[in-house]
């Protein structure tokens, strides 16, 4: 018997079974062959929520949630988060490798000349309620964005989908920024080619009557760092969304909206609009204590609290403090701030949070420093989906050219009736029915 192996033995026929490990998994399939009998389907693994289920085999980013690790491509995320430029992340994650100077320019080039949107776009846009939800104008606006691109349908080949690629980096801080003053109700402003990608978002942003855009050179590389923190997070909810329906080959455009949609709930990219509205609704640090009562109640979530990978601490929430700081010195000090901080302190010594492994997240300081630089709440999930893109294309391209991947398919375990007999509409009768 091989050392890497697992033994089951079905208690129910005394059967054993020996099953391969490999990476420190057993494959799920292995199970089915545990039968009881010639009609018995075969076991099954029962994971809602995927909580101990490995989806894909994937070589984009590693996470150490108990050590508090994350590297994208093997790279500490503190060293890229130091170094980098965000389209340098990106050319890393997409490709593999960190890009040399020709490599980089050659790449920032590409994505600067696709950032112009199809003039369709703009009126698709025009259409929305001022009020409309930044997000939700984004979602919408990048599904019509694949009316536009009728190829991007040819998913296997590689030409076809480096170009969508390159096109859905390069447009969605345009459709984002087109959202943003679309709810203002300012006009839309074209792209500047002469700017980085965080200074031309900002210019589409927040460009009024000046005859050239100058970003704050602090606010432009605070925004690239959360940018490159948000790039990649492997197989999260809106991750495995991306893989799920690019399994059955739709397009990448309705790819990435599906995959923005999820991102949108408020248990996932949503979160850090959250954190807004709780420490707005906490007001002052006195009244702290009862809202941590109210937690601990189960009456609410700390929002920007608890991760499903990491246990320890988020490195992400580690680097966006430092941020923060560097941000309050140009803008002053966000006055939620020490509501923030002081949430944090006291939840951190509560046995509530303790026992359950309960930190800050990526989100709970992220939407204090967008505020300062000038968004509003309604912007900050968009301002995760613009890098989160770049994740999910890299994502979505290793999953199309795994040949182990299909269409993605769970099982479910039924636990409905079975051959009922149909009641005629005369001998039915009032039935409670809950939604
Ligand atoms: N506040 C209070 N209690 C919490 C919180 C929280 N933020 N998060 C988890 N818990 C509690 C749960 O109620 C549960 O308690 P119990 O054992 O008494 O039932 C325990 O901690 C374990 O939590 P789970 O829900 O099992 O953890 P899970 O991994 O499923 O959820 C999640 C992770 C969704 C992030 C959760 O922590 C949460 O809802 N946090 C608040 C929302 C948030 O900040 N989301 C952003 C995540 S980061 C991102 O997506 C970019």
């Amino acid at each position: 018997m091989s050392a890497s192996t697992l033994t089951v033995t079905d208690n129910r026929t005394g059967s054993t079974y020996e099953m391969p490990i490999e990476d420190g998994t057993v494959r799920a399939m292995d199970f089915r062959k545990i039968k009881t009998g010639a009609d018995d389907f075969g076991l099954m693994l029962y994971d809602p929520a995927f909580m101990n289920t490995a989806s894909c085999r994937s070589s984009i980013t590693y996470i150490d949630g108990d050590r508090g690790i994350l590297e994208y491509r093997g790279y500490p995320i503190e060293q890229l988060a130091e170094s980098c430029s965000f389209l340098e992340v990106a050319y890393l994650i997409l490709f593999g490798e960190l890009p040399t100077a020709d490599q980089l320019d050659r790449w920032v080039y590409e994505i600067t000349h696709h950032t112009m949107l199809h003039e369709t776009t703009k009126k698709f846009m025009e259409g929305f309620r001022h009020d409309a939800h930044p997000m939700t104008m984004l979602i919408s606006s990048v599904t019509a964005l694949s009316t536009v691109y009728p190829e991007a349908t040819e998913v296997h080949d590689p030409t076809s989908r480096f170009l969508q690629i390159k096109r859905l980096i390069a447009k969605m801080p345009s459709i984002a920024a087109m959202s943003y003053r679309h709810s203002l109700g300012f006009p839309y402003v074209y792209p500047d080619n002469d700017l980085s990608y965080t200074e031309n978002f900002m210019n589409m942003l927040w460009k009024m009557v000046e005859p050239k855009y100058a970003a704050n050179p602090v606010l432009a590389r605070a925004l690239e760092v959360l940018f490159i923190l948000h790039a990649d997070h492997e197989q999260n909810c809106s991750t495995s969304t991306m893989r799920a329906v690019g399994s059955a080959l739709a397009n990448p455009y309705l790819c990435i909206s599906s995959a923005a949609s999820a991102l949108s709930g408020p248990l996932h990219g949503g979160a850090n609009e959250e954190v807004i509205k709780m420490l707005d609704e906490i007001d002052t640090a006195a009244n702290i204590p009862a809202y941590i009562a109210s937690v601990k109640g189960g009456k609410r979530k700390l929002m920007g609290f608890g991760h499903r990978v990491y246990k320890n601490f988020d490195p992400r929430a580690t680097l966006i403090k430092k941020i923060a700081e560097q941000v309050f010195e140009v803008t002053g000090r966000n006055p939620k701030l020490d509501i923030a901080l002081e949430l944090e302190r006291i939840a951190l010594q509560d046995e509530y949070f303790i026992s359950r492994k309960l930190y800050p997240n990526v989100d709970f300081y992220s939407g204090l420093i967008y505020q300062a630089i000038g968004f509003k709440p309604e912007m900050f999930t968009v301002l995760f989906a613009i890098p989160r893109t770049v994740g999910w294309l890299s994502q979505w391209q290793e999953m199309i050219v795994d040949p182990a991947q299909k269409i993605a398919r769970p099982r479910q375990v039924y636990t409905g009736a079975r051959n009922r007999r149909f009641i005629p509409m005369a001998e039915r009768k009032p039935v409670e029915v809950k939604a």
